[in-house]
């Protein structure tokens, strides 16, 4: 099986100015030498605490950011350099963001965005369709997006996400903040993207919901990997994920 995300030895510094006149200047490491790699098809969790360093690996992932050191290769390309041959290919949403427009319908959202894309009218108005019935929106699809619940509008990003046919969706905490009715039908449609084949990267702070969705999973503890593999291969013998999570974590800070 394939390789559609590689990492080696990846890492990501910030400055930040500090002090009097903001003259001092402190470097954090978010993530200080990862490696990992994910294959088509899988669902791969990055799990850690807040400020481990997901989010910027996952824009170093997007092309967002450019990794400080370090190989970030998605489906074959170099993200900093060859970008261009990434980004149709793929697509991201970032939880709990405003990444559509409240004013506009899921439909028409979801057209203007395909329109980004220059889908032609037919296979657009087909996957727009096709689309709204994976996430569970065609009822409410006309009705503005401001009338949405927090997690139709979630829903909704991922309809975005999926708006080019990406081969790889990266997904920021895409359950942050929704009641659990709304966080299973997340999961649900997450699934569904599993079922057609499709690679997600996701980051979650709930240990069950990244028990039940993804195949393999790193945690990361302070930019670097603390643990990695199945979540059977991470439990290593303790009664749950969160036991283990918490066993890694601490292991590492004392
Ligand atoms: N733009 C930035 N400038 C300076 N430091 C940053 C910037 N973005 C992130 N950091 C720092 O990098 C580290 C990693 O942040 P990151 O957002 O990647 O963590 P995270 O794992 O996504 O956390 P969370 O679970 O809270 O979303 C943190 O120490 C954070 O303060
Ligand atoms: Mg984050």
């Amino acid at each position: 099986m394939d390789n559609v995300i590689e990492v080696k030895n990846l890492r990501r510094e910030y400055t930040r100015s500090q002090g009097f006149l903001r003259r001092k200047k402190q470097t954090v490491k978010a993530v200080d030498g990862i490696s990992f790699s994910v294959k088509r098809g899988e669902i791969f969790g990055l799990l850690g605490q807040n400020g481990a360093g997901k989010t910027t690996t996952i824009k170093m992932l997007t092309t967002l950011l450019a990794p400080t050191e370090g190989s970030c290769k998605v489906l074959g390309f170099e993200t900093f350099g060859e970008e261009k041959r990434i980004r149709p290919r793929i697509n991201f949403i970032f939880g709990g963001e405003m990444g559509v427009y409240r004013r506009l319908s899921a439909r028409d959202n979801l057209r203007y965005f395909a329109n980004l894309y220059l889908l032609d009218r037919k296979c657009k108005e087909k996957r727009i369709e096709e689309i709204l019935t994976l996430v569970d929106l065609k009822d409410r699809a006309d009705d503005l997006a401001e009338t949405y619940s927090k997690g139709m509008i979630q829903r909704l990003q991922i309809a975005r996400g999926l708006i080019n046919d990406p081969e790889i969706l990266f997904m920021d905490e895409p359950t942050v903040g929704l009641d659990p009715l709304g966080a299973r039908m997340l999961r649900d449609v997450i699934c569904r993207l599993r079922e057609q084949g499709r690679t997600v990267l996701l980051t979650t702070h709930y240990l069950p919901e990244a028990e039940e969705l993804c195949n393999r999973m790193v945690i990361i503890n302070r930019g670097k990997i603390v643990a990695a593999g199945t979540p059977e291969e991470i439990k290593n013998g303790s009664e749950t994920l969160e036991d283990a999570y918490v066993r890694l974590i601490e292991g590492v800070s004392v």
